[in-house]
């Protein structure tokens, strides 16, 4: 058997989006900013799916730009918008748990120059308003804060954290790539300036990507060159990777209420399985402020990387950490953020169901997860601790 638990990773592309996508690399591939039909034909193609993306997350069409992923998103918005402020002051924030491609783009800003505060996360993973009034100042340009952490799924509440940033007159960006389908996204109800997406994980195609900004907020753009996306965003559109991601965004929102009962089943299932089969279990973060698709749990006195690595021979597929730390195999800075203690770092899994998973499925990993940490902790040196 076969059990994919990794869609925090990446999810399979729905065929009905495979299918949408297709004409726009066979029979109707004209470049969008062509100005004969076939470029124009295209132009108004592009233009569809910016409003129809536009309304699903209550945004001013004006301010989505379509990207090559969220890394790149998160990128362009934060140096963009740090660096293009700089009369408005030096500092920026973001939180403990991001992930690297916000951490690593403040940790750059800090070598130009800039002051970058670090909001600390609770022992549930989640961040507090009162933490980030206290760091904030009136030369803060930028607060950045995730709407759903990749790693253990817990959900912030984003509204509240917009709201002091903006009594301060700073900008706020949060990245919402964990966010669909799970949350509703209504930009202008949660006050956010800025917002990123990837359509990979949420039955979209690899490589598209979406920054909103704010369109009276001017961010310095990353790629230049022949000027598309009003001069934000450089290079010829992906026309199949943005219908792409606007039929995932659709069907996502549209078949979202039915999903989030059917997996929050499968996840309590899963959870109320390994309990009653393994001692010296725990989850990691909030369980009640999370997503219904996530379960990260710290397995006692076994290494996660050892689990990983049986539980795929034995054709179950889940991850230790974010998917970008899978060459890297350093205790997970957001585990280490909400306080785990240094013995349990390594010990951690994540499973993450998604749209194609099935009970059957959920008890073969319960079986196989069972059956592995028990032998593992046969012969782990401190399992008798
Ligand atoms: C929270 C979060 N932000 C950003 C990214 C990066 O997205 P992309 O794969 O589109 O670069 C990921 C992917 O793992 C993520 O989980």
């Amino acid at each position: 058997m076969k059990v994919y638990l990794d869609n925090a990773a990446t999810t399979k592309v729905d065929a009905r989006v495979l299918k949408s996508m297709l004409p726009y690399f066979s029979t109707d591939y004209g470049n969008a900013s062509s100005i004969h039909t076939m470029g124009q034909e295209n132009f108004n193609i592009l233009t569809q799916s910016r409003a129809k993306i536009a309304k699903i997350l209550g945004a001013n069409e004006r301010g989505i730009v379509f990207t090559s992923s969220a890394t790149e998103a998160n990128n362009y918005l934060i140096k963009g918008i740090a660096r293009a402020n700089q009369k408005k002051g030096d500092h920026i924030i973001v939180s403990a748990i991001e992930h690297p491609c916000v951490r690593e783009s403040a940790r750059q800003l800090e070598k130009e120059g800039f002051r970058v505060s670090i909001i600390p996360a609770n022992r549930d993973g989640l961040i507090e308003a009162q933490e980030l009034e206290k760091l904030i100042d009136q030369k803060t340009i930028l607060v950045s804060v995730m709407m759903v952490n990749n790693e253990i799924g817990t959900i912030q509440n984003i509204a509240e954290l917009a709201k002091v940033a903006k009594k301060h007159g700073a900008f706020f960006h949060t990245d919402a790539v964990q966010a669909v389908p799970y949350l509703k996204i209504d930009i202008k109800e949660l006050g956010v300036d800025a917002l990123s997406l990837s359509a990979h994980k949420f039955g979209g195609p690899k490589g598209m990507g979406l920054a909103y900004l704010n369109p009276a907020v001017y961010a310095e753009p990353l790629i230049i060159g022949g000027g598309q996306e009003d001069g934000k965003r450089a290079g010829t559109y992906n026309l199949p990777g943005i219908v792409g991601m606007t039929t995932a965004l659709e069907l996502a929102y549209k078949e979202r209420s039915e999903y989030l009962k059917r997996v929050k089943k499968l996840r309590d299932r899963l959870w109320d399985g390994l309990k009653k089969k393994l001692p010296d279990i725990q989850i990691n973060g909030s369980i009640k402020e999370r997503v219904p698709a996530n379960l990260n749990v710290m397995f006692g006195y076994v290494e996660g990387e050892a689990i990983l690595i049986d539980l795929s021979y034995k054709g179950v597929f889940v991850s230790t950490g974010s998917a970008c730390s899978a060459t890297n195999l350093k205790a997970s800075s957001v585990l280490a953020a909400i306080g785990l203690s240094k013995h349990f770092l390594n010990s951690n899994i994540r499973f993450s169901l998604g749209k194609e998973t099935t009970e059957k499925e959920i008890d073969y990993t319960i079986k196989m997860v069972t059956e592995t940490v028990g032998r593992l902790r046969e012969f782990s040196p401190v399992s008798h601790l």
